[in-house]
């Protein structure tokens, strides 16, 4: 008999039954007896005891060796049933939780980050508990799992979702102002979801420049080895001269970011020497801005390998950064992210206010090295964001300075 059908939970269910459930019967034992001795020898009916009673050697070892029995069969069912919590079943999918104030970071085998836990059904799940400040503690009622993320140790829990569905996380270790919003869930999907959940995520690795030349054609005219073909190749770019021709005109040019934008917006008016005028212009319909300015880091070598789709609003998300950062306005942790790209903010820095301009340079401080300068009338709570990757920091920033 259990409550719940998972395998956590129902270890800990027949446990607690076990137990409550022996307790249940002798509280109505013990209590059906005494109300029948309470009437039966009532002192109305009975003046007088009509006879003493001293001990009972049979009566006695009965009522010591049989509570003896059950405590321990208690015992030996909790144990086995606690064994089971700790060991892990073989074939494990093992995931590294990261707790924070105040998010729980989800961290798969292939890098990937999420804010939430999706995992398959069916499988058993090691979760990995870290703290990277404070005690926090990992608890799912689901499941019946709770367990504690300790700073400095490694700590670990398992589950096996049976269903698919959403199933709640808690912090159940007080860890300050923001530990009563610091939930997150459970995804639990069927195998074929998750099949196409993680595929969706998989990280070609590709920089989206590169991705949208090779979406768009482009390298079937442009190589990227310095061969050219029909049209100019596109290793090495950055700062090289370039011949052009434009209104019958020969011009001499380097080559820059505002050049490569107009030969790919307006191909036409600008003809490297040498070449033909074929290539057809990439109107905002076909490439966005976003694309174009990706295309053209990547030509000028500033592109960093990026997953598509990466952005920064997901990464915040992702990292928990949400949690104390609204983008309503409202600032009860942590500044507000709303307007946060065009605002003027006062800090503290070595002691000292100063008021600046944000920018991409401060918001990069920000990040990784949050202690160093503090936003005037807020706590010094946040932990660095160094675990990010470069071009992570890069997208959290742009996207910031949308805002
Ligand atoms: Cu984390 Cu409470």
């Amino acid at each position: 008999m259990s409550l719940a059908n998972n395998p956590t939970a129902q270890a800990v269910d027949n446990v607690l039954i076990y137990i409550f459930g022996f307790s249940a019967i002798l509280l109505l034992g013990i209590t059906v007896v005494t109300v029948y001795f309470v009437i039966k020898y009532r002192r109305s009916k009975h003046p007088e005891p009509t006879s003493q009673v001293h001990g009972s050697f049979l009566l006695e070892t009965i009522w010591t060796v049989l509570p003896t029995l059950i405590v321990l069969t208690m015992f030996w069912y909790g144990w086995v049933n606690y064994v089971g919590l700790r060991d892990i079943p073989p074939g494990a999918m093992e995931i590294k939780a990261t707790a924070r104030m105040w998010s729980w970071q989800f961290e798969y085998p292939d890098g990937r980050r999420e804010s939430r836990l999706y995992v398959p059904v069916n499988k058993p799940i090691k979760v990995d508990l870290h703290s990277t400040d404070v005690l926090h503690n990992f608890f799912v009622p689901a499941f019946r799992i709770k367990r504690d993320a300790v700073p400095g140790m490694d700590n670990y829990l398992w589950f096996e979702a049976t269903e698919p569905g959403t199933y709640d996380v808690f912090c159940a270790e007080y860890c300050g102002l923001g530990h009563a919003d610091m939930i997150t869930t459970i995804e639990a999907l069927s195998e074929e979801d998750y099949a196409e959940w993680s595929k969706k995520l998989e990280p070609s690795g590709d920089p989206r420049g590169l991705v949208v030349l090779e979406e768009q054609g482009c390298l079937g005219c442009h190589s990227t080895d310095g061969s050219d073909g029909i049209a100019p190749s596109f290793f090495e770019l950055a700062g090289q001269p370039r011949t052009l021709e434009k209104d019958g005109q020969t011009i001499e040019i380097t080559i820059d970011e505002d050049y490569l934008k107009r030969a790919i917006r307006n191909p036409e008016v600008e003809i490297v020497k040498g070449y033909d005028p074929m290539m057809p212009a990439y109107d905002e319909e076909t490439i966005n801005n976003d694309d174009v300015q990706a295309v053209v880091d990547y030509l000028l070598g500033k592109a960093v390998a990026v997953v598509p789709g990466l952005d920064g609003r997901q990464l915040l998300e992702q990292n928990g950064c949400v949690g104390c950062h609204s983008s309503d306005g409202s600032e009860d942790i942590a500044p507000t992210f709303k307007g946060i790209g065009s605002r003027d903010i006062t800090i503290e820095r070595d002691g000292k206010e100063v008021t600046i301009k944000v920018d991409a340079d401060y918001l990069r401080r920000a990040l990784l090295d949050p202690e160093a300068e503090i936003v005037k009338g807020f706590a010094p709570m946040m932990p660095s964001a160094d675990y990010l990757s470069e071009e992570e920091v890069e997208a959290i920033i742009n996207h910031l300075l949308e805002q």
